[in-house]
């Protein structure tokens, strides 16, 4: 048992959220104290994000930051998609950070920092065994002595979601697939977080009743395309109707779904099922044919804009929401106007809208970036001010 203090800083998606709270149980469990401020804490954590550059340029600054003001530095850990980004070469960029720990190997946490806080001080040198295949280090630079990275991980351990820790006392994530297969063009997040890996809906079941019966009366179903998820013979409508027949849960939601997963089962499902909430988050991305080709989305503009339609009618007073990217290499002043008119037709209640910013080994980064970055700034502010003006029409 020992009492050191964690403080975990989480950056990016609620899938990163979640996976701060995992983390957050496993080490409750060693006996670690969770402290709400970094200043308190012997161990310090970022959970990272690279969906964007924009997303990793707020965590190396937040890094460097800490060199300069830590007087007595904590054990800092660098967890999350930068870690499978950018593995050993964070401890290059960033030498404050002792360990690197990629998305599939967070049940290692627990032992990782236990190695660098024996008897209440940071090991020594010689004290850091090396496991083989799993750990590695650079034998000629002193810098990464006593530092560790694991990003060869496969599948997570299922008891890691069962440690019963949810931060809100009323709401849970539950996730219900991992990764994701896609390879939409511009999209890190295959490479970051692995291959598409679905939870058995048993053991999904199970977590839920365990949340309820602490209390917990909402939940939100998390995975990078839910809409895809399948265990068997149990799809995601089914898991839904399964979820709805958990006693004592009162609402649920589920992000994010796909267009090319997502079916008219689902919408009836919505209409049909009184806790799952009548809300959908469908990222359309662009507007125009030629860019969701490029982008590899699996759909036209007329397959998602007949999605929407059904939708509405099938579920009355349904909220929408969608992410929006703008200048994707390529994109003409034609195609924006796609994206544009779309956004004006559908009337989403709330898009969440982003520049285009090129992603190592995605298929898009062999395109360039050719869209200058103030015709980007100037197509994302076109959009923000039409959304700005729809979502404040439709809260009239
Ligand atoms: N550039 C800009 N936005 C991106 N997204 C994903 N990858 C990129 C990228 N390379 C956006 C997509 C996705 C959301 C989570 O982030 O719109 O739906
Ligand atoms: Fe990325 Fe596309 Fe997968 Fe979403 S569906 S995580 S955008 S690859």
């Amino acid at each position: 048992m020992n009492n050191k203090g964690v403080h975990i800083r989480t950056f990016g998606c609620q899938m990163n959220v979640r996976d701060s709270e995992v983390i957050c149980g496993l080490l409750k469990k060693e006996g670690y104290k969770i402290v709400d401020e970094p200043k308190k804490a012997d161990i310090l954590i970022f959970n990272t994000c690279s969906v964007r550059q924009h997303a990793e340029e707020k965590i190396w600054s937040a890094l460097g930051k800490l060199r300069v003001h830590s007087l007595a530095k904590p054990t800092i850990g660098l967890i999350g998609c930068m870690a499978q980004n950018y593995k050993e070469k964070i401890f290059e960029r960033a030498p404050n950070v002792d360990f690197v720990i990629g998305p599939s190997d967070i049940a290692k946490i627990p032992e990782m920092i236990s190695r660098f806080t024996v008897h209440g001080s940071r090991l020594s040198q010689s004290g850091n065994k090396r496991t083989p295949n799993t750990e590695h280090r650079t034998p000629s630079a002193e810098l990464f002595e006593r530092k560790i990275w694991e990003t060869d991980g496969d599948i997570r351990p299922e008891e890691i979601y069962h440690t019963g820790f949810y931060e809100d006392k009323n709401h849970a994530y539950v996730v219900i697939s991992e990764g994701c297969s896609n390879f939409c063009s511009y999209c890190v997040v295959p490479y970051v977080r692995g291959p598409l890996h679905n939870r058995n809906h048993k053991d999904i079941l199970k977590e839920i009743e365990g949340a309820v019966e602490q209390g917990i009366t909402r939940i939100t179903l998390l995975g990078q395309n839910v809409s895809a998820y399948k265990d068997n013979q149990v799809g995601f409508v089914e898991l839904v109707k399964l979820v709805e027949l958990v006693k004592g849960l009162e609402e649920f939601s589920f992000i994010t779904s796909h267009p090319k997963d997502t079916s008219a089962e689902l919408f009836k499902a919505m209409r049909d099922r009184g806790k799952l909430k009548k809300y959908l988050h469908l990222p359309v991305q662009s507007g125009s044919d030629r860019i969701l080709q490029l982008m590899n989305r699996g759909y036209t503009r007329k397959f998602y804009l007949g999605l929407i339609d059904n939708y509405r009618k099938v579920v009355k007073n349904g909220v929408l929401t969608t992410d929006i990217i703008v200048g994707f290499p390529g994109e003409t002043e034609d195609d924006f106007k796609d994206t544009y008119n779309l956004v004006k037709e559908v009337q989403f209640d709330a898009a969440y809208i982003f520049k285009y910013s090129p992603r190592p080994n995605t298929q898009a980064e062999k395109l360039g970036d050719g869209v200058p970055k103030n015709e980007k700034e100037s197509r994302h502010a076109l959009i923000l001010e039409l959304q700005k003006k729809i979502s404040k029409s439709k809260k009239c």
